[in-house]
């Protein structure tokens, strides 16, 4: 639907963007459409690689995923991925942390904004509680923590990067706990040092309680795996659903772009999908790819539609989603 491969223009070669597209199960393939068009609409010159992962892969052919697959994510420059059914087998690897891992994607950015609310969480993504090492056994489970000077350091330098001079960086931790959690915040603090922002620490409780309390008082946040995973899910809630909110997974090389929701096959196949989030999705693919013109107009014009009440059952609107995809598809074009 968009341009395909190199392509000569004025003479000049030039290549597209080659994204690898995963629409996945579930509301995957109804919010990936809508991203579709409205990169169409804004005129986004991409090369799209479908590749077919998840639960529907995993019926027909018995896996999920195959090392073939992160072969060919890898002759991308990025991947964009709608959201996968977890499928129920007990040997399952999940998908999206194999990728994590395999495309070494570092961080986890998960911008929230709503009303007083404009916050990134930076999440530590491939280390932590789910670095994989674990044990279970009739009696007795276990799950190793690692936490790493490199890798705390990595993420920190992300977070630090996102910091304007009049944002504040919070480091999110539970040092008084666990003392992988006190190498985590050693390195934050001495990279926020090093890179002059204003930074304060926060205990992950207290921070999740005043996520509730007071959204506004927070700028960027860092934290760790599963901290992360669990506020960003919470920071999502207090803006209004999870259904609005974008997120980036980045590492130095390749990047995957995903809204925070997962399958939602409570309502797959109703017309009752936000697409809003993955739309915000490719906003942030394209800013990754340095085209911020087609980025801003994307998100403002998601923004106007929001105004305007053309939004989803889930955000109290009554519209479906091929309707607020057409409105905003209308108003671009
Ligand atoms: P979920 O995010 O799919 O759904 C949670 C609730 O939010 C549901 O009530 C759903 O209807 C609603 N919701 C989610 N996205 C929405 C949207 N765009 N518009 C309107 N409402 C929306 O989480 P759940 O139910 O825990 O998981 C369902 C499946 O998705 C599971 O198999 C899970 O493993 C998988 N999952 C996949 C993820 C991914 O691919 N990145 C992330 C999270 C879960
Ligand atoms: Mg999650």
């Amino acid at each position: 639907m968009f341009g395909r491969g190199a392509t000569e223009r004025e003479g000049q070669a030039k290549r597209y963007k080659r994204v690898a597209l995963v629409k996945g199960d579930g509301i995957g393939p109804e919010v990936i459409e809508s991203t579709l068009q409205v990169l169409e609409a804004v005129g986004a010159e991409l090369e799209l690689v479908p590749i077919e992962l998840g639960y529907g892969r995993w019926k027909r052919t018995g896996h999920a995923m195959t090392s073939q697959d992160v072969d060919e994510a890898k002759e991308c420059d990025c991947i964009l991925f709608g959201a996968i059914t977890t499928p129920p087998d007990p040997n399952y690897k999940s998908v999206l942390l194999t990728l994590r891992k395999e495309l070494e994607l570092y961080a986890n950015i998960r911008p929230i904004k709503g009303n007083d609310v404009n916050l990134i969480i930076v999440r530590e993504n491939t280390e932590g509680m789910y670095s994989g090492i674990e044990e279970l056994s009739y009696d007795k489970a276990t799950t190793l923590r690692v936490i790493t000077r490199k890798g705390s350091q990595k993420i920190a330098e992300k977070a630090c990067q996102l910091t304007t001079p009049k944002k504040k960086l919070t480091i999110v931790h539970k040092s008084n706990v666990l003392k992988s959690d006190s190498l985590f915040l050693k390195v934050c603090r001495e990279t926020a040092e090093r890179y002059g922002v204003h930074y304060e620490d926060m205990l992950v409780d207290a921070a999740a309680y005043n996520l509730v309390i007071n959204p506004g008082r927070f700028d960027i946040l860092v934290t760790t795996n599963l901290f992360g995973d669990i506020l960003s899910d919470e920071a999502a809630g207090v803006i209004g659903g999870l259904g609005l909110c974008p997120s980036a997974n980045l590492g130095d090389k390749y990047a995957l772009f995903e809204p925070i929701h997962g399958s939602a096959p409570d309502i797959a196949g109703k017309g009752l999908a936000n697409p809003v989030g993955a739309i915000l999705s490719a906003a942030m693919m394209l800013r990754w790819f340095g085209d911020e013109e087609r980025a801003q107009e994307i998100e403002k014009t998601v923004g106007r539609a929001q105004e305007d009440g053309v939004k989803t059952p889930d955000m109290g609107g009554h519209y479906n989603t091929k309707e607020v995809t057409k409105f905003i598809v209308k108003l671009l074009g």
